[in-house]
């Protein structure tokens, strides 16, 4: 797929497909053609009833008037309801609709009018994300007759007033990384949960350090070594098991840095439930449970093409979540690698088990300055705040508001939740320092942010619990059915601020 930038748009110029975006009541903003093609265009619109509404759009034929057959123009909705996330939702219309009629090569108009908000910054970068995005399919296990099928776009034009074209080349090239960055994470998501083992995850990171050239290095730990640290909350999760747990951890160091950043994906790559076992419908989807791991695996193959100025640690506790005769058993109590006891009485809140050694590791031996943690961790998440969005909890207002930012530039949706230490009480065990899940029926979202703050030692620290928004069960604007990549933009935009 090719991404070029044009100055002025150019009746010659040939397209399968001509996009123009409109905002709501502003039909005049878009009509910048031939006089003739501004009435028709008009007309059209008067005709079809449309006015530019979030959603709505509007497809005419060009009838020669210009080189592209065709013209769809996209509703865009009220111009201050407007941010990154309706943008690339805009843009995925027009990719739609390029390909379901066959077309493999568009001109997208991007006129001044979109330039005049908060975000000119991100136009051109999260449009060449979105076109990544609406594109991607995963048809590897599909017949060939089936693969066929499936038709690449070659190439987007962006077309931009001749004053705006400078400095916007690296846009383009920022919005393919980050694009291709979150196609990886969910190639990783999508795989079955028979080939995405923790060995599986480990040597995905052995080979982002080989292509790195040395700028990446990564270290494996085996079970013994994992035994040595002391992290028996983790290997209590990896013990029912036949495959062997790998505890990954990932370091981009530039030559010079300010700040050292930790990201920690919570790496179950499949959750059964263990003995307190799912039931066959929640169990289906499990193999979604490294879509944390998976996240900060893919920051960590593109960081290298980003160069921020900043040193990243990647941390990834993997294992599976099994039943069987050595698993663990709910009433065990297990030490985390801090020296602090949990009661395990449900062996399906797992992750917080993994997580527990993994923040512990993350604040002993490395010492980062800032841990951010991305875990599909709670059923409780996603009744409270649905598909699209993740949850978000901090134990710093600063650093609340900088994932806030990152998140709300890259289109990904996240909502500041409490960490509420009155509830607290819900997770106080009788018999060890606490225990793994909430002795309350509600709230479940808060108390295992707050099992994970017992575990964080004080470093400024954000959690996204993406249990909701890791894995589509229906298909959206920007992902079909399956895993999202949801996290790789916010993250990749948060690490090149530094
Ligand atoms: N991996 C699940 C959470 C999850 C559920 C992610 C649905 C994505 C979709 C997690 O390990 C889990 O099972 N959590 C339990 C915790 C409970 C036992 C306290 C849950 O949410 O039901
Ligand atoms: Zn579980
Ligand atoms: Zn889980």
């Amino acid at each position: 797929m090719k991404f070029t930038l044009k100055p002025n748009y150019s009746l010659a110029s040939e397209n399968d497909l001509l996009a123009v975006f409109c905002f709501e009541g502003k039909l005049e903003q878009i009509l910048d053609f031939s006089s003739e093609l501004n009435r028709f265009i008009s007309e059209a619109a008067a005709k079809e009833s449309f006015t530019g509404k979030d959603g709505e759009k509007l497809q005419i034929s060009t009838k020669g008037m210009i080189s592209s057959y065709k013209m769809l123009i996209v509703g865009l909705g009220k111009n201050e309801d407007f941010d990154i996330y309706k943008w690339q939702k805009s843009v995925s219309t027009a990719v739609r609709s390029l390909i379901s009629s066959k077309g493999v090569k568009a001109g997208f108009i991007l006129g001044d009018h979109l330039f005049t908000n908060n975000y000119s910054q991100n136009i051109i970068e999260s449009s060449v994300e979105a076109v990544i995005l609406s594109s991607y399919s995963f048809i590897k296990y599909k017949s060939e007759e089936e693969r066929k099928k499936v038709r690449k776009i070659e190439e987007i034009e962006f077309f931009l007033k001749a004053g705006k074209i400078n400095n916007q080349g690296e846009a383009l090239s920022i919005g393919e990384i980050k694009g291709l960055a979150t196609c990886f994470a969910r190639d990783l998501v999508n795989e079955p949960p028979g080939i995405t083992t923790p060995l599986y995850l480990a040597n995905v990171a052995r080979d982002i350090a080989k292509e790195s050239g040395g700028v990446i290095d990564v270290q494996i730990l085996d079970r013994d070594e994992v035994k040595k640290l002391g992290m028996d909350s983790y290997l209590g999760v990896a013990r029912g098991s036949e495959e062997p747990p790998k505890f990954i951890i990932l370091t981009y160091q530039p030559y010079r840095f300010k700040k050292n950043i930790a990201v920690i994906g919570k790496g179950i790559t499949f959750d059964s439930g263990g003995l307190s076992i799912k039931s066959a419908d929640y169990m289906e989807t499990m193999k979604l449970d490294m879509a944390g791991a998976a996240t900060v695996l893919s920051v960590f193959k593109y960081l290298n093409l980003l160069k921020p100025k900043v040193k990243v640690t990647g941390i990834i506790a993997a294992c599976e979540n099994m039943p069987s005769g050595k698993a663990l058993k709910p009433g065990d109590i297990l030490k985390s690698m801090n020296g602090k006891t949990i009661e395990v009485l449900n062996t399906d809140a797992e992750g917080r088990l993994t997580l527990a050694d993994a923040f512990s590791y993350t604040v002993a031996k490395i010492k980062p300055d800032y841990m951010i943690d991305l875990a599909t961790l709670t059923g409780a998440c996603m009744v409270a705040l649905g598909h699209d969005i993740a949850g978000m909890w901090g134990n710093d207002d600063k650093l609340n508001s900088s994932l806030m930012k990152a998140a709300s530039e890259s289109g990904e949706k996240v909502w500041l939740m409490p960490l509420e230490k009155e509830y607290k009480e819900m997770i106080k065990s009788q018999i060890a320092d606490i225990k793994n899940v909430s002795s309350g029926r509600y709230g479940g979202a808060i108390t295992a942010s707050l099992f994970l703050s017992e575990f964080t030692g004080g470093i400024p620290w954000v959690h996204l619990d993406i249990a909701g928004p890791a894995f589509k069960e229906k298909s959206d604007a920007l992902s079909p059915w399956g895993g999202s990549g949801f996290g790789v933009r916010l993250l990749l935009t948060y690490l090149s601020q530094f």
